[in-house]
């Protein structure tokens, strides 16, 4: 399973890199927000500095919500880099313009997936990726892993390409659960990633090798 860090922070994407484990990053208008990237020149530089950060795709997400729109500002931002995945909600028009994308080339993450028809009408309008959000449904008292589980299925029923990813990660213990489940990529917030570091009996264990080299080295008492 891919490991994506889901946000806008270069500081964050490169502490996430540097551990040799990233394989992209997720952004969307709210993540944009909170890091203050504001302004069409300014976040169009941000997305490149985030591709130059790391190795891996980048989903950037269009604010359009009409097909006209969607197809310009998708266009515009896959032509910054190589790296970026258009990222487009699913709406109809985000359905067509996934469409239009597939059929010119342009990689696509359809975002704001919370059933398993959506995920197939993403799959058949050639989507690259598809983004359940199973942490926002968790909170509202449904099983969001078990949504990923369901969209595997039916994927691997039909050989649809379209990479599962899931979203809305909250917790160590989802990115476990997805990787159980088949989930082709987690976008992680980085605080998930560095919770499955630990374990107290690793810690304990390091303690413990240490002192006894430690103790070894002291010289012998005769
Ligand atoms: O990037 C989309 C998704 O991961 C958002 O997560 O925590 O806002 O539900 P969250």
């Amino acid at each position: 399973m891919k490991f994506f860090i889901d946000t806008a922070s270069l500081a964050q994407i490169k502490e996430a890199a540097a551990l040799g484990v990233l394989d992209g990053v997720t952004t969307n208008p709210s993540l944009m927000a909170k890091e203050g990237i504001a302004g069409e020149e300014r976040v169009r530089k941000h997305y490149v500095d985030i591709c130059e950060a790391v190795d891996g795709d980048v989903s950037a997400e269009v604010i359009a919500t009409d097909l006209a729109g969607m197809v310009r500002e998708g266009e515009e931002l896959a032509a910054l880099h190589p790296r970026i995945v258009v990222k487009v909600p699913m709406i109809k028009d985000g359905v067509k313009a996934i469409r239009h994308f597939s059929s010119k080339g342009i990689r696509t993450n359809c975002t704001l997936v919370f059933s398993a028809g959506q995920a197939l009408l993403a799959a058949k309008a050639g989507a690259t990726y598809v983004s359940p959000f199973i942490g926002r449904l968790d909170d509202v008292s449904t099983d969001g892993v078990a949504l990923i589980r369901q969209i595997r299925t039916i994927y691997d029923n039909y050989g649809l390409h379209t990479q599962v990813l899931a979203a809305s990660i909250r917790h160590p213990m989802h990115i476990i659960q997805c990787a159980e489940v088949g989930a082709d990529v987690a976008t992680c917030p980085l605080s998930a990633i560095l919770a499955l570091f630990d374990h107290p009996l690793t810690t304990i264990g390091l303690e413990k090798f240490l002192a006894d080299h430690r103790k070894a080295q002291q010289p012998a008492k005769v």
